[in-house]
């Protein structure tokens, strides 16, 4: 009988995903694998689905090719075009990753693990992908996916995330010694088209013989969830501070939420708190024209709590503050698409947009 990693395997060459960043079954036998892409798409793909970081993953490769081109990029350009992506953390750490690679390891990635984890935004998941993915390591790596199918396989029920222990211990008795990378890519397709949190499909699945939960009628038992908190709801005013064509931008403080982003000024909420209703700056303008506070209120959700954001607008003619720094800045207007706001800003824009062409009163 076929050994499971061979099942996975032989799965993998006939089933493989075709993505910008895999050379696969499927690639012309000149393509060679790119670390530089292997470790931009892992860094992308945490949190994040495949069909979200394609037009990312493509446009930061045509914009920015390799560690070198990446490390020589202004770090708010990297935050702009990363804006859309979430969890912003990510983009600072690729860009100081970035950065290291090039000044102290001359471009080229470390091929283990331990080297990897050295890296800003490198994890024990990220350092193993890459290890096992971009230099034929062998390596345990656990995705969200990859734990569904051994949990289910191997009927794990401690509930996560102490069960990950387990999970990648009987990983650990799967895993050979040649292909761990193509090993873990064809989990993670299974993964996403066949071993679905929902729905699963068993009838299709090349390890349904391998599995207990199949067995044992119990496939969506698996993996055990830990009890689910109740996201906290906060509230918050942002503000649209239109002088003469421009609106008043900011760049949030680094070690803020969406740190390093540009955005519209805000009242300091943040996951344990609302804000206070003030704008986060002295100002001495002259308001003209009509103040007001959209009825309507930005609804957002993070991954710790959700936000219900007011906007109100001001027009002045008097300016707030006259020094350009990075941190202050008046941006036209009509580019505001390409000033690379964070969703939950984006959305506010869309309220002002909206409201200037007619579609919404207030
Ligand atoms: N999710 C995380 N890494 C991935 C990869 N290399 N292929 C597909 N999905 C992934």
């Amino acid at each position: 009988m076929l050994s499971i990693a061979n099942k996975i395997l032989m799965h993998y060459d006939s089933n493989a995903r075709d993505l910008p960043w895999r050379v696969g079954p499927k690639s012309s036998a000149d393509k060679a694998i790119n670390p530089y892409h292997v470790w931009l798409s892992e860094i992308m793909l945490q949190q994040t689905t495949v069909a979200a970081v394609i037009p990312y993953f493509e446009k930061f490769t045509t914009r920015w090719p390799d560690f070198d081109a990446l490390a020589a990029a202004a770090e708010t350009d990297v935050m702009a075009a990363w804006a859309g992506l979430g969890y912003y953390a990510r983009a600072r750490n690729l860009v100081k990753c970035a950065r290291t690679v090039s000044s102290d390891y001359d471009g080229i990635l470390p091929q283990d693990e331990q080297g990897l984890r050295l890296l800003s935004g490198i994890g024990d998941y990220t350092a193993a992908a890459i290890a096992s993915i971009a230099f034929g390591r062998r390596a345990l790596v656990v995705d969200a996916n990859i734990e569904r199918i051994i949990a289910r396989i191997f009927a794990i029920d401690t509930p996560l995330p102490k069960g990950k222990k387990q999970i990648k211990a009987a990983l650990d008795t799967i895993v050979p010694e040649d292909r761990a990378g193509d090993l873990a890519q064809g989990l993670m397709d299974i993964g996403a088209s066949i071993c679905s949190a929902k729905n699963p499909k068993c009838m299709l699945c090349p390890l349904n013989e391998d599995c207990q939960a199949y067995h044992d009628g119990r496939v969506e038992a698996y993996p055990v969830k830990p009890a689910k908190k109740i996201k906290p709801e906060r509230i918050g005013m942002a503000w649209w501070i239109v002088r003469d064509g421009h609106v008043l931008l900011i760049k949030r403080p680094d070690a803020a939420m969406l740190g390093g982003m540009r955005a519209l000024p805000d009242d300091g909420w943040k996951a344990r708190q609302d804000g206070d209703g003030v704008l986060p700056f002295d100002h001495n303008f002259e308001k003209i024209g009509k103040s007001m506070t959209f009825k309507q209120v930005v609804q957002h959700s993070f991954t710790h709590f959700s936000l219900k954001l007011s906007l109100t607008s001001i027009e002045v003619n008097q300016d707030v503050r006259m020094d350009e720094s990075d941190n202050f800045i008046w941006w036209p207007i009509d580019k505001i698409e390409q000033a690379g706001l964070p969703t939950v800003f984006a959305k506010a824009i869309n309220i002002v947009m909206k409201y200037e062409k007619g579609e919404t009163y207030e």
